[in-house]
């Protein structure tokens, strides 16, 4: 099946015992034994899984391709049970450029004894020479945020072939529409479910998807039961519905995304454009083999300093000044003050996630916010 009738209909089925078109939400925490002792229907505690989990997880499967998938309350806590899986002494390889709250959380790790290399991903060069003997896990991130730079996932997938180390590939900004990780090569595929994939700017979740069910997805499975950094039934709900129409949603994203980050590349206030569909972006070639369209998030630098972009964020009308992305307002921010005082983020930039409105409107809204 292709991925639009997949994301109207993976994971559900009317309810059996009402005939209800829309999944009903389970909010019971425990499941009855039957007089034997056994759990008939399967479910025995909230925790351990779920209708709903079982469904979104179920969904987020098979829109990924992958042999198996486990749900967490957010992003943040589907990274973490990947690095919680790996052993004291064991090392990660990641971008120089990725969510900062992900960087935050492998350098946590270095408590544990499990040290951390941040490289250039653009260069694979760079990647082979970061693998140690310690090596068990590459973090790749791509498009990266905030600098949008674009990471070869089938090279560095090549490069480890032979070695016993994992991929793992942050798809939050591409979504399994527009990119399939674990097609490309990748072992696992997280995501923040809080952006594209709820898609409304109201519930926080994560997701792991593996390409198979072996020992290393079985800790992360054990993680998610022991550890409990669930989502609750309502929130699978609310990300079952938003996956109905993501394909629809991030593809108009996207083209509303290259509008605008071509209207921003020839303005004259604007000093760099960070877009991986321009043809001028230097992952422009391995974006256009590895993604469908380009994403609806666009970083660019003000002509100037902090201020100067500070100044544009204060003056746009129609954009949400706030942090996040992948809902249907379009959001900008002064990512480096959100990033804290280590950044290497430039102090000019501004990112932008790309709603579903007008592009005609967003563009007159920049153009007078850039005035
Ligand atoms: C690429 C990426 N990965 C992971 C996360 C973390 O997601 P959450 O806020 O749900 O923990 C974010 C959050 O912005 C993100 O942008």
């Amino acid at each position: 099946m292709k991925i639009e009738t997949l994301s109207v209909h993976a994971g559900r089925k009317p309810d059996k015992s009402t005939g209800a078109v829309t999944p009903p939400i389970h909010l019971s925490t425990t499941y009855e034994r039957d007089a034997s002792g056994e759990y008939p229907k399967g479910f025995v505690y909230s925790r351990a899984s779920n209708p709903n989990r079982e469904s979104l997880e179920d969904c987020l499967m098979q829109l990924e391709g992958g042999k198996s998938a486990a749900a967490f309350s957010s992003g943040s806590a589907a990274a973490m049970s990947i690095f919680q899986a790996l052993s004291s002494g064991d090392h990660i390889i990641a971008s120089d450029d990725l969510y900062h709250g992900t960087r935050n959380l492998i350098k946590l790790f270095q408590k544990w004894n499990v040290s951390s290399s941040f490289v250039d991903m653009t260069n694979v060069k760079n990647v082979e020479n970061a693998i140690t003997k310690k090596t068990k896990l590459i973090w790749i991130e791509t498009p990266t945020n905030p600098l949008l730079k674009i990471v070869d996932i089938n090279k560095i997938s090549s490069l480890v072939k032979k070695k016993k180390i994992k991929i793992a590939c942050d798809n939050t900004w591409a979504t399994p529409i527009l990119q399939s990780p674990l097609e490309l090569g990748a072992d696992l595929s997280l995501h923040a479910t809080t952006k594209y994939i709820g898609g409304h700017s109201d519930v926080l979740g994560g997701a792991v998807i593996s390409n198979s069910d072996d020992e290393f997805f079985q800790k992360i499975k054990e993680i998610q039961k022991a550890g409990g950094a669930v989502p609750s039934p309502f929130e699978c709900w609310l990300v079952l519905r938003g996956i109905q129409t993501l394909p629809l949603r991030i593809r108009a994203q996207s083209d509303s995304a290259m509008q605008i980050a071509e209207f921003l590349r020839s303005h004259p206030k604007v000093e760099k454009v960070y877009y991986p569909g321009l043809p001028s972006h230097p992952g422009h070639d391995v974006a256009s083999t590895q993604m469908k369209k380009f994403g609806g998030m666009i970083s660019f630098q003000v002509k100037g300093k902090m201020k100067d972009a500070m100044r544009v964020a204060s003056k746009v009308k129609i954009f949400v000044r706030a942090t996040s992305l992948g809902g249907p307002e379009s959001l900008i921010e002064h990512r480096a003050s959100v990033e804290g005082p280590d950044t290497k983020t430039p102090q000019n930039l501004l990112r932008m996630s790309i709603g579903l409105e007008h592009p005609d409107d967003l563009i007159n809204d920049l153009s007078n916010a850039l005035r």
